[in-house]
């Protein structure tokens, strides 16, 4: 059987786009005022920044923490927030929610569109297709470049037992604005460890079994552009990653990820190592499986002055351990595609732990 997957039906890119979102949503909602609940990350609170935003008084405008990569506790939380605020607002349900921040925010935002229509917990949904009403209008700006979470149909979460997304054709954004110039303002090292998120993206997919002529096409362009801006950057290097980054969620979204994904979500589940960072660490430990890709990595660390942190799973304690061996395992598909339908005899629980040994 063929996926038949939908897409991010509008997308506006440019430097300076960020100043359209009012008219979009004017238009969307057919010149009707109407009321919007905007996420935003907490970093930009008392920003220059923060003043664009075009909130108005009747507007919710809650400000987001990230410093722990979104939990479903957290969007529970935040999805009783706006309920809350409901009760004081006539006329139900937002018109819209906006995401403004990284890869966690966004997701943060799509699970709150989902939940204000979905009863229960975020927990009980994570996994596929398991969403059964459509979620509230939902758009993304993105200030960090390389999750893919801007076209992804997933957002990643931690729950009591798992770190799994809510996959669903409803939890794709209906509109997202890529703006470049929103990226600026953010730490050299921590826009590396986002982009190499991308590369990590472009070479899972490009090496995998799954791999596809759709997927090869997105991803080969991707990889060319991180290389751009990784190996020979220039003035329009925010722009390009921007849109290596959406070029990479595309070439994922009809193939996918492979080992290094795979171990970050062990890594990142019991130690809270972060998505981009926990990326790092872990391809820089697997020459092994995809040498080219890995050698050009370190090339990108060197040309950008990055120094990863070494020693981290030194003094993980063997309850841990195996507790990073179950969650990598648990993504079957991620294994399948890295190493084919027989991975399970390749890559046993010892082999895991040697990996997770050297990081
Ligand atoms: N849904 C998906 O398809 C998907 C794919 C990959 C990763 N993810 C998720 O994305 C998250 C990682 O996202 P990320 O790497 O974009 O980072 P992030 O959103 O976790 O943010 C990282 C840090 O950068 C800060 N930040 C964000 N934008 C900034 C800016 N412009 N200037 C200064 N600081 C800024 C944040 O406050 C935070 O401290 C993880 O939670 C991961 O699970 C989702
Ligand atoms: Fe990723």
């Amino acid at each position: 059987m063929f996926r038949n997957f939908k897409l991010v039906s509008n997308v506006i890119f440019g430097r300076g786009s960020f100043t359209q979102l009012e008219d979009i949503l004017l238009k969307k909602h057919n010149n009707m005022p109407r009321t919007h609940v905007y996420v935003v990350d907490n970093v930009f609170q008392h920003s220059e920044f923060s003043r664009r935003i075009p909130a108005k008084k009747k507007d919710l405008l809650l400000w987001v923490n990230v410093d722990d990569e979104p939990k479903t506790v957290y969007v529970d939380s935040l999805t009783q927030a706006v309920k809350d605020w409901m009760t004081k607002e006539p006329g139900g349900l937002p018109a819209s929610v906006i995401g403004i921040g990284g890869g966690s925010t966004m997701d943060l935002a799509k699970a709150i569109s989902l939940m204000l229509t979905n009863p229960g917990s975020a927990a009980d949904y994570q996994g596929w297709d398991l969403i059964q009403n459509p979620a509230v209008y939902h758009v993304a700006v993105p200030t960090l470049s390389g999750t893919g979470a801007e076209v992804s149909r997933t957002t990643v979460l931690t729950g009591p037992v798992k770190k799994l997304g809510i996959n669903s054709d409803y939890t794709l954004f209906d509109q997202i604005v890529l703006d470049p110039d929103l990226v600026a303002g953010a730490p050299a090292w921590q826009r590396f460890y986002t982009g190499m998120d991308c590369y990590v993206h472009c070479v899972e997919s490009l090496t995998g079994t799954y791999l596809n002529a759709f997927s090869q096409a997105y991803g080969e362009k991707a990889m060319d552009l991180c290389r751009e801006v990784f190996l020979n950057p220039g003035p329009d290097s925010d722009d390009k990653l921007m849109m290596a980054s959406y070029f990479g969620g595309m070439s994922i979204a009809y193939s996918q990820v492979g080992i290094c994904h795979a171990l970050c979500y062990g890594l990142s589940y019991v130690l809270g190592v972060h998505h981009g960072i926990g990326n790092c660490i872990v391809f820089n430990c697997l020459e092994e499986y995809y040498s080219q890709g890995v050698r050009e990595f370190h090339e990108m660390l060197r040309k950008n002055n990055v120094e990863l942190p070494r020693g981290l799973v030194a003094d993980v304690d063997s309850a841990q351990m195996e507790k990073m061996i179950d969650i990598a395992l648990t993504l079957a598909p991620l294994w399948e595609n890295a190493l084919g339908p027989d991975w399970q005899n390749i890559m046993t629980r010892d082999k895991i732990r040697s990996l997770y040994r050297l990081m």
